[in-house]
């Protein structure tokens, strides 16, 4: 039988070689910077950290498209921080996806945060294996559309367990939080209540304080996120917008956390 002669394969013409090359070292640097993150994190003992996610309608303005398409660039990048996070060690990140205030926002805005949140938590329910992320929704679920909140609850459970704690600030104010959960105290407790019995009151009984907190878009303040949890959190602020959160904000974020004595009110 006559041999078939194999065609060589072509070198990838210089421009494209280029552009490999370049995506080759761009993968080797940012797994070097994790390595260097994942050391930094495991000695300064950072577990959980918390992002107040803001900027998304700016980012969009500024390219000049609605809103809309802000919160799909910001729920894109929200995946991939979530991701870092945990490469680099983190044990528990906490996001403020949707707040109690964010329904006086226009309809079709909502509705699109909404859809985008119901999309994630599909995505998520299937991705289960492959991510080992625990799903925890903090917040009032009861003031969902009740499909949404039956979606919540189900990956609630089909997550639990899993290795990385990734707690979703949905429907959630802070005040309402420590309203409530005194509220529910006092009805079983009427005599006194302590600090102990008002953590495990509120929705964030299962986890740790947040040790750092990140707010990105410039603003410098709270916006009713974790009140009660926030009482020793470090905080960061910093100009970039949430969709352009990046590993290099991330390991910022991080240097800065490790350059701050944590004290607790003592002297050392
Ligand atoms: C703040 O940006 C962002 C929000 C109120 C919503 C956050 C939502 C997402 C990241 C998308 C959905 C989330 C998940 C978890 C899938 P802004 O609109 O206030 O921005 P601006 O201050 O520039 O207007």
């Amino acid at each position: 039988m006559p041999r078939q002669r194999i065609a060589p394969v072509a070198p990838p013409p210089r421009s494209i070689r280029g552009f490999l090359l370049s995506a080759q070292n761009r993968m080797n640097t940012n797994e070097s910077k994790i390595l260097e993150l994942q050391k930094k994190v495991a000695a300064c003992g950072l577990s959980h950290i918390a992002f107040i996610m803001d900027g998304n309608g700016r980012w969009a303005t500024r390219r000049g498209l609605p809103r809309e398409a802000g919160h799909k660039a910001g729920a894109e990048n929200f995946k991939k921080v979530v991701r870092l996070c945990g490469d680099i060690g983190i044990r528990t990140v906490t996001v403020y996806a949707f707040s109690t205030e964010n329904w006086k926002r226009p309809a079709g805005e909502v509705r699109a945060i909404m859809r985008l949140l119901d999309r994630y938590i599909s995505d998520a329910e299937s991705e289960n294996e492959e991510n080992g992320i625990e799903y925890v929704f903090l917040g009032d679920k009861d003031g969902l559309a009740p499909a949404l909140a039956e979606k919540c609850r189900r990956l609630e459970t089909l997550t639990h367990g899993n290795r990385l704690l990734l707690n979703i600030a949905l429907n959630y104010g802070g005040r309402a939080e420590i309203t409530a959960a005194v509220n529910r105290l006092l009805a079983a407790h009427p005599e006194s209540v302590t600090e102990a019995d008002i953590s495990g009151a509120l929705y964030t009984a299962h986890c740790a304080d947040p040790d750092l907190i990140v707010r990105t878009a410039g603003e410098v303040r709270l916006s009713n996120f974790l009140l009660w949890q926030s009482a020793y959190a470090e905080l960061v602020f910093t100009d970039t917008l949430w969709p352009d959160y990046s590993l290099d904000d991330l390991a910022a974020a991080v240097e800065e956390f490790t350059r701050r004595t944590r004290r607790y009110g003592s002297l050392g």
